[in-house]
């Protein structure tokens, strides 16, 4: 499904949990919500809203997903890539996807922002399954380019911006400390339960990706506290306004493509 919502732009945005105050940061708004939008997702999770907004950044036009859906909320592989269709249809070029995890590396501390530089994917799903599957390569998933642009944003901002490989699991229960020793000795830094399949998508669709996660909590059995979904999403809550300005330092220098 493609809406012919007639709407074009050349940034894409995807916008985790409590991470929604970045669309406010667009002019000339257009916004869609998602029930609007006939067979689109919608997301139930708590702190994920559901719309599109369209609107300009720094002379970009920017297309933002604020919500995403999950599979753990039942939705297929298929479902949950729809937006990152729907995007690539509006002719977007770049795709940021934000998202919020547990920390697995010692050095990731709750707050931090961090450079998703590879994923692992064992989510047991895959949105290019079916007749005449395409195959992508996937040995720089997260542009190394786009990367750099982050980086130089990051440090004119004074933001500290890590880097990790996140590994992506179905959820909705977070993980026992046995499956983070696991995670952590194949070479996960950060875990979470999205953001893989929309990367896949869109490199299948080519479009060039950046990944930034937001470090909400010491993954399990790391801490010695047990995990609660409501600190995630406060620790997203006060990570929100440098994350926002953090994505809205590094949209503007984004590769555009070629102009709609
Ligand atoms: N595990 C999985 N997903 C998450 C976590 C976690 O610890 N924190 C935020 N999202």
């Amino acid at each position: 499904m493609e809406p012919k919502l007639g709407l074009r732009a050349q940034v894409g945005v995807v916008l985790g949990s409590g991470l929604g105050a970045f669309a406010e940061e667009l002019s000339n708004p257009f916004t869609v919500p998602y029930k609007d939008l006939e067979g689109f997702p919608i997301s139930t999770a708590a702190g994920h809203a559901g719309k599109l907004v369209v609107g300009n950044l720094g002379g970009v036009d920017v297309a933002v997903l604020a919500g995403r859906s999950h599979l753990y909320e039942g939705y297929s592989a298929a479902q949950v890539t729809e937006g990152i269709r729907l995007l690539h249809g509006m002719g977007v070029a770049s795709l940021l996807v934000t998202n919020a995890s547990g920390g697995i590396a010692a050095e990731l501390e709750p707050g931090d922002l961090t450079l998703i530089t590879d994923h692992i994917n064992l989510q047991g799903a895959n949105p290019l399954i079916g007749p005449h599957a395409p195959f992508p390569d996937m040995t720089e998933a997260y542009s190394l380019r786009l990367r750099n642009v982050a980086k130089e944003a990051a440090a004119e901002l004074g933001i500290t911006l890590r880097e990790g490989v996140y590994a992506a699991v179905v959820g909705p229960c977070y993980e026992t400390p046995a499956e983070i020793r696991y995670l952590k000795a194949i070479g996960a830094d950060l875990v979470g339960m999205s953001t893989v399949l929309e990367v896949i998508m869109a490199n299948a669709l080519k479009m060039e990706v950046l990944g930034i996660s937001c470090v909400t909590n010491k993954a399990a059995g790391l801490s010695g506290a047990k995990l609660q979904h409501d600190e995630v999403l406060e620790v997203g809550r006060q990570a929100r306004a440098r994350f926002a300005d953090l994505v809205k330092a590094i949209v503007p220098g984004l590769p555009a493509g070629l102009a709609a």
